[in-house]
């Protein structure tokens, strides 16, 4: 009957077109469109020990799965073929069952490869697990915190507070303790580390350790609300030097705004600004503290060091007075659910607090 062999191809193409289908979804998410310039992250592309590990693994499962895809497939189509009914031909085809050497191999050779498959996964699991932290030099730890809709990190031995940017050091180990002010987060950095769940009152620890200086972007990995979407962040690797010199700028406050940006520092600190964002050295320390998860007060990123970041609004916009400008004049316009309203600035507002802000280096 060639009526049933056009169904065995017809599912056989089903069957095709669905797995090329699931294989452009999975390379369509892993390369998100990000608004920051530069190559889009993909967890096949690691710059580090800990997403390295990953990408091995997926890739020996992948060819280990692409063998035995090509052999399972090749035997059904090749007796598809082999055995199809022949026209005039009606008898029943040779009926057989068991084999008991088939069968015993069929069964170990599936429980081997599951066996290995559980073997490759540990070994991945032992690289991956967070690193004991010691008083070691070639570790830095820092305390990730997810807010609806930014990251805020915190360098407890430094005494740092910064958002959006994380900024490292090349070939240390940076031990993440991460959290969340609010709801549940995922900190995900695909070409760093694995997805790391951030929940309320609990720390999960991960780490991650760049092999070369470089920018590496992250996408919270967890629907956390309208905003999840442009929940993003930067990891930025720098050298030794560079990172020192960093924590040198960090550790300064800011120096005392002259001139145009004097203008936009006393419209920050006689405005709604202070209540929500701290800058160090002034009267703003509105930035979110542990006590304001119960007391469910609004607060926002820690703003000293804001002009030398390089993106702003977490990580949706590159850090320009024209994106500040825009953020400033319309935040939930440019971050649905954003905690920041519109607290309708005047244009002449709005420009010195640009001048203000981008000061703060
Ligand atoms: Cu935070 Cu999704």
């Amino acid at each position: 009957m060639i009526w049933f062999q056009r169904k065995q191809i017809r599912q056989a193409l089903q069957l095709v077109i669905a797995l090329v289908g699931m294989l452009s979804f999975a390379l369509v998410s892993a390369s998100p469109a990000f608004a920051q310039p530069g190559t889009p992250p993909s967890a096949l592309d690691p710059r580090g020990p800990n997403s390295q590990a990953i990408a091995t693994l997926f890739t020996v499962v992948l060819i280990i799965a692409i063998v035995i895809f090509a052999i399972v497939e090749g035997l059904l189509l090749f007796s598809a073929w082999r055995f199809r009914s022949k026209a005039g031909d009606t008898s029943e085809p040779k009926q057989i069952h068991g084999n008991t050497r088939f069968e015993i191999a069929w069964t170990i050779a599936p429980a081997l490869i599951v066996i290995a498959l559980f073997v490759l996964a540990v070994n991945t699991l032992q690289t991956i697990n967070p690193r004991p932290i010691t008083a070691n030099s070639d570790q830095l730890t820092v305390k990730v915190i997810g807010h609806q809709w930014w990251w805020e990190y915190q360098y407890p031995d430094l005494d740092i507070t910064t958002s959006t940017d994380l900024v490292i050091p090349v070939g240390k180990v940076v031990n993440l303790q991460i959290t969340s002010f609010d709801v549940i987060h995922s900190f995900w950095v695909p070409q760093l580390n694995g997805k790391t769940d951030a929940f309320p009152n609990r720390i999960n620890a991960s780490w991650i350790k760049a092999d070369a200086p470089g920018t590496f972007y992250g996408q919270c990995a967890e629907l956390c609300g309208p905003s999840h979407a442009n929940m993003r962040t930067v990891v930025i690797a720098l050298d030794q030097a560079d990172f020192d010199r960093w924590v040198q700028g960090q550790k300064t406050n800011p120096a005392a705004a002259t001139g145009d940006a004097a203008k936009g520092e006393q419209v920050f600190m006689t405005g709604p600004c202070i209540g929500c964002h701290t800058i160090e050295g002034t009267a703003a320390q509105g930035s979110c503290k542990p006590e304001d998860q119960t007391t469910g007060r609004v607060c926002g990123p820690n703003l000293t060091h804001v002009g030398s970041r390089t993106s702003i609004a977490g990580g949706t916009l590159n850090n320009t007075a024209g994106n500040l400008r825009r953020w400033l004049a319309d935040p939930p316009g440019i971050k649905a659910g954003s905690k920041m309203p519109n607290l309708n600035l005047s244009q002449q507002d709005i420009d010195a607090l640009v001048t203000y802000l981008t000061s703060l280096q």
